[in-house]
């Protein structure tokens, strides 16, 4: 049953209302954004690919060192209980594992146990209009880090590269930005992934063009596949979004989104009918896949 729409937190053991919940102020994720975390789709009473979430975030954690007590089958637990407190058919997961609390310079050995929050959100509700047009992108002049920096596949709480390119965007009148890597080859959006639909291919960037491997992604490659579509994963410039015959970002939260321009052109649209099957098919899919909780 739906309880409310009323987001809830996960927070030491207890399910409350998430405006309510409070993080202690010598948690090194608040003070440095040291953590990892999951932005996981809802559907149908269920945690999509929940596996996969947690794999990615048990290997986030194992890249930065984090490993909470009880390990990352807690944190599934978790995940799966908040779900069935939010009580609704669909939301929006997101599953942080910080370091926990310590002292207040940086040193991460001073922090004993990290800590596990989990909040469920409402599904996004997209605006119609915007959606039919598409997203007005631009570039960011901000680069995404390479890997030897601080490495984009560690979904970590580091996300101010991320903010700054989507602020970048806001303040300049476009819904978000399309981030480069140092080359100059695309890697993402600010908290998307990038996909440029040319005839019969499919063409994303990636991974180590900078990108997070989005479980959304994932399965729009796979999705593509089966309908027949060729899919490549290759390096990118913004010259392929202008060539396409239609681009769109994915992500858990929005699904599939067409992109409308690109730093004031227009991006074609003569392939959107078929980004339009591939979304209507991610979201049937996303049912398939999602892992019940009840
Ligand atoms: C930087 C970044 N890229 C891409 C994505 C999309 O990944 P997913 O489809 O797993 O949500 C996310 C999602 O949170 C993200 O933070």
């Amino acid at each position: 049953m739906t309880m409310s729409n009323e987001s809830i937190a996960w927070v030491e053991g207890k399910i409350i209302p998430a405006a309510e919940a409070r993080v202690p102020i010598l948690d090194h994720g608040f003070l440095f954004g040291d953590g990892v975390f999951e932005g996981i789709r809802v559907t149908d009473r269920g945690i999509f690919r929940l596996d996969d979430h947690m794999k990615r975030l048990s290997t986030a954690g194992r890249a930065i060192g984090i490993q909470p007590e009880g390990g990352f089958a807690r944190a599934r637990e978790i995940a799966c209980e908040t779900t069935r407190a939010w009580g609704a058919r669909d939301g929006y997961l997101r599953l942080i594992v910080t370091r926990g609390v310590g002292a207040l310079g940086i040193d991460p050995t001073t922090c004993l146990n990290p800590a596990i929050i989990c909040i469920a959100a409402g599904p996004a509700e997209p605006d119609p209009e915007k959606t039919a047009r598409g997203l007005d992108l631009i570039t960011s002049s901000l680069r995404r880090p390479a890997g030897d920096v601080l490495d984009p596949r560690v979904k970590s709480m580091n996300y101010l590269n991320n903010v700054l390119a989507k602020r970048e965007a806001r303040t300049r009148g476009a819904d978000d930005a399309l981030v480069l890597n140092g080359l100059g080859l695309i890697a993402e959006a600010s908290a998307t992934n990038v996909f440029a639909l040319t005839g019969n291919r499919l063409d994303t960037p990636q991974l180590t063009d900078g990108a997070l491997e989005g479980l959304t992604r994932r399965t729009v490659m796979e999705l593509a596949v089966e309908m027949g579509l060729e899919v490549r994963e290759r390096s990118l410039g913004r010259f392929d979004l202008y060539a396409a015959d239609a681009a769109f970002l994915t992500g858990s939260r929005a699904g599939l989104i067409a992109v409308g321009s690109l730093d004031g052109s227009p991006i074609s649209q003569t392939g959107r009918a078929q980004v339009d099957t591939i979304g209507e098919a991610f979201v049937a899919r996303a049912r398939e896949l999602s892992v019940p909780v009840d």
